[in-house]
């Protein structure tokens, strides 16, 4: 099956600009935000359909990915300014021919991990994205269409060093040791494995944008495990990629889109100046960094994104409102900053509180702005 370019006016107009505003450096009236993981677990409603449906189960079929999208969108009404597809980033390595199950207490594992190279064999020689992933197009364009234009919808992807970690490991890890060892043992076969999971990631990344998403965002979450001189080889030169030949690729497209990216190197502190300069439009930082000094490493052109511990959501009302307010006196709330966490929001966070942390970068930005 081939998929159509869908621009702007095969969908519902949008009546909340407000994240892609401040993603291209305009001014806005108050701050955007939108949070990691807002579709989740920590909602009732969620847990409700995970009861019903595995969770491969919701990413693959369109409707249900749809429905859990769309809850903290309705439940958050006028508080939320993105919505994100719900997915997840292992559905590239299934792409590429693995099996991962998510178990219920250990979250992701690949019951046939990639042990050495000579596994790199059972990974398919081309991938047929169209085809095996489609599934993630559909349910962007369902998403889209039903979010009637409310807000901006995010498509995103798992960067290779972070997919690289996971088909190694073959689930989460204290130390990496496993994947960190292939890049010290075998580093031709180590690039030769990124690269053809950064050839997937920007087909797909291009497949979401074709169906309707309208940011994009790379996720690098074990980024910081990688000393800085190892981020330099096998993380960073491959999320450059991504991004120049993404953008490519959308001003190739007939009509052409353009729309913007970000990426999240988490725990890679060091490399802000450098990500800065990569061409992404948008850096979302974790809480590691203070607000003041990410601002000044970035540079006063590039729009940072977060960066809230999500601990601060376990705290009361006034709490997460001082808070808030150091945190925007920080990065300021005229342009240039999205207001997200530093990283996902937990399973046993209180959707009221959560509430109160939404609230409180509406009510302190504008306030801000209307000075
Ligand atoms: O943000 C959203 O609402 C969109 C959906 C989304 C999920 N995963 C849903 C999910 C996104 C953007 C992701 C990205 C993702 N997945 C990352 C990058 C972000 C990060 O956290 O660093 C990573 C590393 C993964 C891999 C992954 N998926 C892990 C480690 C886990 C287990 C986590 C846990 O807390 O158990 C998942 C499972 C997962 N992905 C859940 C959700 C809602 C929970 C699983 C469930 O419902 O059983």
């Amino acid at each position: 099956k081939q998929y159509p370019v869908l621009t702007d006016s095969d969908f519902p107009q949008l009546k909340n600009d407000l994240i892609l505003r401040a993603a291209r450096g305009e001014t806005v009236e108050r701050v955007p935000v939108w949070i990691m993981r807002q579709a989740g677990r920590y909602l009732p409603e969620f847990r409700e359909v995970r009861k019903k449906h595995d969770f491969f189960s919701i990413c693959r079929t369109p409707e249900l990915a749809c429905t859990v999208t769309l809850q903290p969108i309705d439940r958050y009404a006028g508080l939320l300014d993105a919505s994100i597809i719900f997915s997840d980033i292992l559905v590239v390595p299934q792409a590429l021919g693995l099996e991962v199950q998510m178990l219920e207490s250990k979250g992701p594992h690949f019951p046939e991990p990639l042990v050495d190279p000579s596994h790199m064999s059972r990974l398919a020689k081309t991938v047929d994205v169209d085809k095996e992933l489609g599934y993630v197009f559909e349910a962007i364009t369902l998403t889209r269409t039903k979010l009637d234009g409310r807000v901006p919808l995010f498509g995103f992807t798992g960067a290779p060093w972070t997919l690289m970690a996971y088909m190694i490991e073959g689930g989460g890890s204290k130390t990496l040791s496993k994947a960190k060892a292939w890049l010290f043992m075998y580093p031709k076969e180590s690039h030769e494995l990124l690269q053809r999971t950064t050839d997937v990631i920007v087909e797909y990344l291009v497949g979401q944008a074709k169906a309707g998403a309208q940011l994009l965002q790379v996720f690098d979450s074990w980024a910081g495990e990688l000393p800085p001189a190892l981020f330099d080889e096998f993380a960073m030169p491959y999320l450059k990629q991504i991004y120049t030949r993404t953008k490519k690729a959308l001003s190739e497209l007939s009509p052409p889109l353009d729309m913007p990216m970000v990426v999240f190197a988490r725990g890679a502190h060091y490399a802000l100046e450098e990500l800065a300069s990569s061409g992404y439009e948008v850096i979302q930082i974790d809480p590691s960094l203070s607000a003041e000094s990410a601002r000044k490493r970035a540079g006063a052109n590039v729009t940072l994104q977060g960066n809230a511990d999500p601990c601060l959501i376990y705290g009361s009302k006034e709490t997460i409102y001082a808070n808030v307010e150091t945190m925007l006196a920080g990065f300021g709330t005229e342009s240039h900053y999205i207001a997200n966490l530093g990283h996902g929001i937990y399973p046993d966070h209180s959707p009221e509180h959560l509430k109160w942390y939404l609230e409180a970068i509406r009510d302190v930005s504008t306030k801000n702005n209307a000075k």
